[in-house]
């Protein structure tokens, strides 16, 4: 077989390859950095290569959806769509964002420290010496002290250890209980250190924060981009890879990171990673599946079933989290395969389950999560929103890291942009995307049918260019824009939320009327515009005063549920007191859908500002 070379001009830097080989995973190979968002899916349109207009090989379907006709007629391919058949001279256009750029959402609602109950809780004993007339077993003396039998994953590791702690502690230790069972017994007074660690394991960002069960309080915490982002930026991409014979591999990177993160929040803390005794972790039902090291195949194709859903609890160290020897990991429940334990957390977090009056959680990510009610009752949906609010199918879409857009204001003659760290811009966030979007449909160069206005051509004609498709710029050089086709992913992904929001009203019937509060969660909520939200028709006028952002309340969730065995129990209640809707079946979803792909018309008042009154600026390069 004769060896075809691949010259990466700008780098100046040469590969072998084999006829036949796959360009992406060569350049992968080659620790060449390359955004690969799906995993070579060919469904984001990232894994943008340059070649030669001249020999680049004619377009593939999949390229004519993701990418525009002057990126194809310039000879722009994506690399994980063709196979090596003759040497090359390339360019990779879209190199990936590397990790500790990306904004991590730590951050959630304060948590009430009256909390009180929690799972994890010492005493302190003094047993008297043993004697003859005293010589019970070492078993039976603790546990009548402690007024609390054996936890049965821990029993056989207590007894072995139980006569040397006794002993060499002169009988004076202290009991760990875990739901009222003991899992452990350390020597001495240590009622004094008693920690937990609660998690949210997002697809994007992992968070992990030390809380103190004593105080009550965050003590240290650490956060980093999903270590299985590298095998896909979305759950479909990771199944996929799992499927393939990665899902060890997809474990141990989640194990490991989570081990790493805890270390670091301890080391923060000022902490042993060895005085933890739980580890509460909320995260949707992929990457759960892909914790335990369960197959997720199922959650993928219809009928979209989970391996299981309800909450949790084994020893952490089966599977390889290093905590106390004895201590438990903790899982929240999930309410269906794609409503998942972080929005049950969410519902926690909020209190939406105490409260009398219906409230409206929302989780906007590839699939928008949305769950609906009060104390009385919940009903959720999942709604395929798409890849668009995280950047994916978007030209110039990207996740939130320094240099992306997140904020636009549009008038005649001037496009002020905001971008993460006021740095120079380099593509679109989530919630730059909302915002730019809504601007454009505010000052009328988009028109309600999403098409670009011929009358805008004239008034913003230093903006609006049309080569292979029309586009307007962002920045003035034209390299950050947004495109017809982007517009469009906009439109379909705004009207999966809003057909999916009005499902769940119609289900509600008259208790809709009474909605008091609309939550927004997670990163793409935190920055997001409430005005722009409204512009889009992504939520209902009417619930437009009535939206915060509470962060990443799957954090919060499983903190509470650390603090208190209530919040537990309630957590488990959510899931029986949840009606699960599936869109797909649901009697006029379709025809909801594509009425709610249209833009309202604009209101004919004055251009929004900026929700944090902070002046919008043009970074300079
Ligand atoms: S990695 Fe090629 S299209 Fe996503």
């Amino acid at each position: 077989m004769s060896t075809l070379h691949l010259h990466f001009t700008s780098k100046n830097q040469t590969l072998t390859a084999n006829h036949g080989d796959n360009l992406l995973e060569k350049i992968i190979e080659a620790n060449l950095d390359i955004d690969n968002a799906c995993n070579g899916m060919g469904s984001c349109g990232k894994c943008r290569v340059q070649l030669d207009p001249a020999t680049a090989p004619a377009p593939l379907e999949d390229e004519l959806r993701l990418l525009e006709s002057d990126e194809l007629r310039d000879g722009i391919r994506l690399a994980c769509l063709h196979r090596i058949q003759h040497d090359l001279a390339l360019d990779i256009v879209s190199e990936r964002n590397t990790g500790d750029t990306v904004r991590v959402l730590e951050d959630g609602l304060t948590v009430n420290t009256d909390i009180e109950g929690a799972s994890l809780e010492k005493i302190y004993v003094e047993l008297p010496a043993p004697t003859l007339e005293d010589n019970g077993t070492d078993e039976q003396r603790l546990s009548s002290r402690v007024g609390a039998d054996y936890h049965n994953g821990n029993h056989l590791r207590l007894l072995r250890k139980l006569p040397v702690v006794l002993r060499d502690s002169r009988h004076k230790v202290t009991a760990v209980l875990y739901n009222g069972e003991i899992i452990d017994v350390e020597p001495g007074d240590t009622t004094r250190r008693l920690y937990g660690v609660a998690v949210d394991i997002g697809t994007t960002t992992v968070v992990a924060a030390i809380i103190d069960l004593n105080t009550r309080k965050e003590i240290g915490s650490a956060a980093a981009v999903n270590a299985q982002r590298s095998f896909g930026q979305d759950v479909i991409s990771r199944i996929q890879y799992a499927e393939a014979g990665g899902q060890e591999q997809l474990r141990l990177l989640i194990i490991e990171q989570l081990n790493s993160l805890v270390e670091q929040a301890a080391t923060t803390a000022k902490i042993d990673v060895g005085s933890i005794y739980e580890i509460a972790i909320a995260a949707n039902s992929t990457m759960l599946h892909l914790l335990l090291g369960i197959s997720a195949a199922s959650l993928s194709t219809a009928p979209y079933q989970a391996v299981f859903r309800n909450s949790v609890g084994i020893r952490a160290i089966e599977t390889g989290l290093r905590i106390a020897e004895a201590g438990i990991l903790y899982l929240l429940p999930s309410v269906s395969s794609y409503v998942g334990a972080d929005i049950v957390a969410g519902v926690i977090a909020t209190d939406m389950h105490l409260a009398d009056e219906p409230a409206l959680l929302v989780d906007i990510g590839t699939n928008g999560e949305i769950i609906f009610g009060s104390k009385d009752g919940f009903v959720a949906c999942s709604c395929a929103a798409g890849p668009a609010f995280e950047g994916m199918n978007i030209s110039c879409g990207s996740v939130a890291i320094t240099g992306s857009i997140e904020a636009v204001r549009i008038s005649p003659g001037k496009v002020d942009i905001k971008t993460i760290g006021h740095a120079p811009a380099n593509g679109i966030c989530g919630s730059g995307i909302v915002d730019v979007v809504a601007q454009l449909v505010l000052t009328g160069i988009v028109q309600s049918n999403g098409r670009f206005s011929k009358e805008a051509a004239t008034l913003y004609a230093d903006r609006l260019r049309n080569d292979g498709g029309q586009k307007f710029n962002l920045t003035e050089d034209g390299n950050v824009y947004i495109s017809q086709k982007d517009i469009r992913q906009v439109q379909l992904a705004k009207g999966a939320i809003a057909s999916a929001i009005e499902v769940l009203l119609r289900e509600l019937g008259e208790r809709s009327a009474r909605i008091q509060h609309v939550y927004i969660a997670g990163a793409f909520g935190k920055h997001l515009n409430i005005e722009s939200l409204a512009l889009l028709g992504m939520i209902p006028p009417a619930f437009a005063n009535k939206v915060s952002f509470v962060g990443n309340t799957s954090k919060t969730g499983a903190v509470k549920c650390l603090l208190s065995r209530r919040y537990k129990e309630e957590a488990h209640a959510v899931l029986d007191r949840t009606k699960y809707l599936e869109l797909s079946v649901y009697p006029g979803y379709e025809s909801l859908f594509v009425e709610s792909i249209a833009f309202p018309s604009p209101p004919s008042t004055s251009t929004p500002q900026p929700q944090t009154g902070e002046a919008l600026t043009v970074p300079t390069a």
